[in-house]
């Protein structure tokens, strides 16, 4: 038996300022795609994913909308942020908002901890503050504006102008940790991945850490401090929490760390907001006497006109417009296959258009089609039997077990992209070996009953891993495959086939019954809007 574990996973929680585009959706996808891969392995796993709703940019579009915050956060979360969660096929266990009473109190309590224990202080602050990041800029983010903004210091992420702030504030201790970050990152060289963004972070904390102003005066929306309800929590030592108060944290006001449960976890971000998760947020925790994250990983960012796509820029393209015509299933694939996970890529219509029909209705789709309907045709809808084993069929079946190895390597090693480059190996020797032996041409000597029978098992076979290798990406077509294939009927449920053992060969039953298999991605006639580039 293949060893289990547990498997804990955190999103970012998204800001409720506007509705989602598909840069959330990747992150949303990617670590779906994780959880589901490793709930699939049998491993005790816990995803979460939520939205973050305090602070000035979510108050600011609530009031130029003309509504309270709350309401505005209620009608965004509803109308757009959890039916995300169904158009692309999310199977998170919890969905936190910053809002939630559970989220609220545990908040509370953390800080009080902290006020109490002596990390945090009061004191004056002045300096550059960006709404879009909701964070005060360091010297090396502030860059000079152009065209409207000439003349003003602007945020280097979002292109807009700084505001200057001048607020007493209280302020947290993080300066004082910043050795024993230091030593986190070099113990634990896995703590932030990929190295490129561990580089960045050690570099960054190596210069000398600040303390980090925790409260605002000029506004209300948000958490009260505790001890001075003239101050509200800071957006990002709010947010931040969420990972621990949908976990339990301060369930038990008495003894908050009581009834955590699913912690440390995983967590995926982007990199636009690497630091506040491994800087910030892991001393945060260490003050508060509490295990930091298993892994921080931070992905690239999807680009639009080599620019990162983003709301407050106006190029964000909505998920439903990819999945109104690719379908779920599909939106999926592309994004986990086409874009490395670590690094930036190009959204194009023409680069999710070739794949989809290269590599998904070309390559995958046709390869189930074409089986299921000889198998269909020359064995009665019936599995066929193996009969003696010839060299080609053997190198299937040791490719079948090298594949499904590497890619539970390649998704503890969170190269998701490298996973299904090697599931896909196993596509296309499919493909080719159905070329070679020509089952059509089998057919027609009765003399080669048994041979076409052992070439029909291989495929069948073949597509059984297939489709336990391919649940975490593709839930829908691999759903129906099963059904199709007759594993339902004998093997049970897919999503409760043992993803580590797909590779041992042999088990879809000879005999058992198929059913016919609607296309599984349909030619795509439609006009498609245009971009430019490839994805890379
Ligand atoms: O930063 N490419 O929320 P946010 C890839 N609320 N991923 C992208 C992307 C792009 N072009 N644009 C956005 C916040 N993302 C805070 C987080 S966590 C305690 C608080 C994804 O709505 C990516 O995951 O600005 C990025 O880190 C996140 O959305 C930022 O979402
Ligand atoms: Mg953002």
């Amino acid at each position: 038996m293949a060893q289990t574990s547990s498997f804990s996973l955190s999103t970012p929680i998204f800001y409720v300022n506007d509705a989602p585009h598909i840069g959330h959706a990747y992150t949303e996808v990617a670590a779906d795609v994780l959880a589901r891969w490793h709930r699939q392995a049998g491993d005790e796993t816990y995803f979460l994913t939520g939205t973050d709703e305090h602070g000035q940019k979510i108050l600011r579009t609530a009031t130029a909308n003309g509504v309270a915050p709350k309401e505005w956060a209620d009608r965004l979360v509803e109308s757009a942020w959890k039916p995300l969660l169904d158009t692309i096929n999310i199977s998170n266990d919890d969905f936190i908002r910053t809002t939630d009473a559970r989220h609220e109190a545990g908040v509370a309590t953390f800080l009080q901890k902290l006020y109490d224990d002596g990390h945090v202080y009061a004191g004056e602050f002045e300096a550059l503050y960006c709404v879009g990041c909701e964070e005060f800029k360091p010297k090396s983010e502030i860059v000079d504006g152009v065209g409207a903004f000439e003349g003003e210091k602007v945020c280097a992420i979002h292109s807009k102008p700084l505001e200057l702030l001048q607020e007493k504030n209280y302020f947290f201790k993080m300066s004082a940790f910043q050795d024993r970050l230091l030593a986190l990152y070099e113990e634990r060289p896995d703590f932030v991945q990929p190295a490129s963004a561990r580089n960045e972070v050690i570099a960054f904390v190596q210069q000398g850490l600040e303390d980090l102003s925790i409260s605002r005066t000029s506004f209300d929306w948000g958490i009260p401090i505790p001890w001075d309800s003239s101050h509200v929590t800071y957006v990002w030592f709010d947010a931040l929490l969420n990972y621990i108060t949908a976990r339990g944290y301060g369930a038990d006001a008495e003894n908050p760390a009581a009834q955590l449960q699913h912690w440390p976890a995983a967590q995926i971000v982007g990199k636009d907001i690497l630091r506040f998760h491994a800087v910030i947020w892991p001393a945060m925790l260490m003050a508060a006497g509490l295990e930091v994250p298993t892994t921080v990983f931070a992905h690239g960012w999807l680009l639009v006109g080599g620019e990162k796509m983003s709301k407050s820029k106006l190029t964000g393209i909505a998920p439903n417009e990819i999945t109104d015509t690719f379908g779920a299933d599909a939106f999926r694939y592309y994004f986990m296959r086409a874009v490395s996970f670590g690094h930036d890529g190009s959204f194009s219509w023409e680069d999710l258009s070739a794949r989809y029909h290269a590599e998904l209705a070309n390559g995958f789709g046709n390869l189930a089609s074409r089986v299921l309907a000889m198998n269909a045709k020359y064995f009665d809808a019936r599995v066929p039997e193996a009969g003696e084993e010839t060299p080609a069929d053997a190198a299937i079946r040791e490719l079948a077990a090298s594949v499904a190895a590497r890619a539970d390597a390649k998704i503890e090693a969170y190269a998701i992209h490298e996973a299904i480059a090697a599931v896909w190996e196993l596509v296309d020797a499919l493909n080719g070996y159905i070329t070679e032996q020509e089952p059509w041409a089998l057919a027609k000597d009765p003399a080669q009953r048994e041979r076409l029978s052992t070439v029909l098992y291989t495929t069948s076979e073949g597509l059984r891993v297939l489709a336990e290798l391919l649940a975490p990406v593709l839930p829908e077509a691999t759903a129906k495959l099963w059904s199709a294939l007759g594993a339902e009927a004998t093997l049970g449920e897919l999503s409760a086939r043992p993803i580590r053992e797909a590779g041992t060969w042999g088990v879809l039953p000879a005999g058992a019954e198929q059913h016919a298999l609607a296309v599984l991605f349909p030619r795509i006639e439609s006009e498609l809007p245009t971009t430019g580039g490839a994805a890379q």
